[in-house]
């Protein structure tokens, strides 16, 4: 007797809003110079091998890959179902390389949402690109004019695995914390302000002529205004538990951002924050990946089918 078609283990759930997005990575394409599945001349421009940047401590282990799957909601049984369904349905032909899971998040994507916080206390998502603001499709969809076709109303997601050194963090002052990314933990408000939504200001400057938010403040570096560049981020806290290693917790930001060019928007911006941001003496990125996210699917239609039709 063959094994029954669904594992069974979210039968009496509810949906929870689960949403699966799927991606292309680099070695999909092209891997060590081999055209493995025919796809080498369709590789767009755009999904370039994300640079080595200092400090990085990857773990290949827990970097890269030819396919992801995104897989959000509200249950977590709803989505280990999910991937562990997809997975079952793919095996003999796909194996799973790396997992990470997620959970609260730490980006308000839209105006509705009240700013959530992420595990080192601060408002995280204030300045993120909102779904309902006019500047949204330009930095996050690839467009009509845009090469290849086949990626034309997609996206390209970036992830990373960030590492917060939780017990260093828990031992610096309030005033260090503040200093570190440039606005306060309670209100959320750039330094010297009170108001969360206050537009950041890199020149203010106290009566003795300090600047109010220091220029290695990640939000000094990060700052979309002032450096041009736009990112949709959309990541989530994590916890895998003990490091035996150091007995320490392994958590952090699993940091992931929608764009549309890696090229023009991540890969500056994190060049920037990895040379000269003060957050660097608390975090590690301990995992990297992009993917070519293809546009979503018509009814009838299949994901991936601008790409392998
Ligand atoms: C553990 C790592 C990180 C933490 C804890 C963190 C936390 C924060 C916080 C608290 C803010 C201020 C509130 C806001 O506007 O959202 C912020 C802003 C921001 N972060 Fe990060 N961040 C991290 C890594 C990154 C990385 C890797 C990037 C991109 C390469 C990035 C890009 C941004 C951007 C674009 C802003 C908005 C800046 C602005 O326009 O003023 N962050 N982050």
């Amino acid at each position: 007797m063959s094994p029954p078609g669904d594992t069974g283990e979210a039968m009496d759930e509810p949906p929870a809003n689960l949403t699966l997005t799927v991606g292309f990575g680099p070695s999909l394409f092209t891997s060590g110079g081999t055209d493995r599945f025919g796809l080498a001349s369709r590789r767009p421009a755009a999904l370039v091998d994300i640079p080595a940047f200092p400090g990085d401590l990857l773990d290949p282990a827990r970097s890269g890959g030819d396919l992801c799957v995104q897989a959000c909601g509200d249950d977590p049984q709803v989505l280990f179902h999910a991937i562990r369904n997809l997975t079952r349905i793919g095996r003999g032909t796909v194996v799973i390389r790396w997992v990470q899971e997620g959970f609260g998040r730490t980006s308000s994507t839209t105006t509705g949402q009240s700013t959530p916080r992420n595990l080192m206390g601060f408002k995280d998502g204030t300045l993120n690109l909102r779904a309902d603001q006019p500047d949204f499709a330009d930095n996050v969809w690839v467009s009509a004019t845009d090469e290849p076709g086949w990626m034309r109303d997609g996206s390209y997601l970036v992830a990373r695995r960030i590492r917060i050194l939780i017990e260093i963090w828990d031992r610096s002052s309030l005033a260090d914390q503040e200093a570190t990314f440039g606005r306060h933990r309670d209100t959320g408000a750039p330094l010297g302000t009170d108001d969360e939504f206050t537009p950041i200001d890199l020149a203010a400057a106290d009566r003795t002529g300090d600047l109010l938010i220091p220029v290695d403040a990640h939000v000094a570096l990060a700052n979309q205004a002032a450096h041009k560049t736009h990112i949709l981020r959309r990541g989530y806290n994590f916890t895998d538990g003990l490091d035996p290693k150091i007995g320490q917790l392994d958590a952090g930001l699993f940091f992931i951002a929608y764009q549309r060019d890696p090229r023009a928007q991540f890969i500056p911006m994190q060049d920037r924050l990895a040379r000269a941001d003060a957050l660097n003496e608390y975090i590690k990125h301990v995992g990297s990946a992009v993917f070519a996210v293809p546009p979503g699917i018509a009814r009838g239609g299949w994901i991936g089918e601008t790409l392998l039709a």
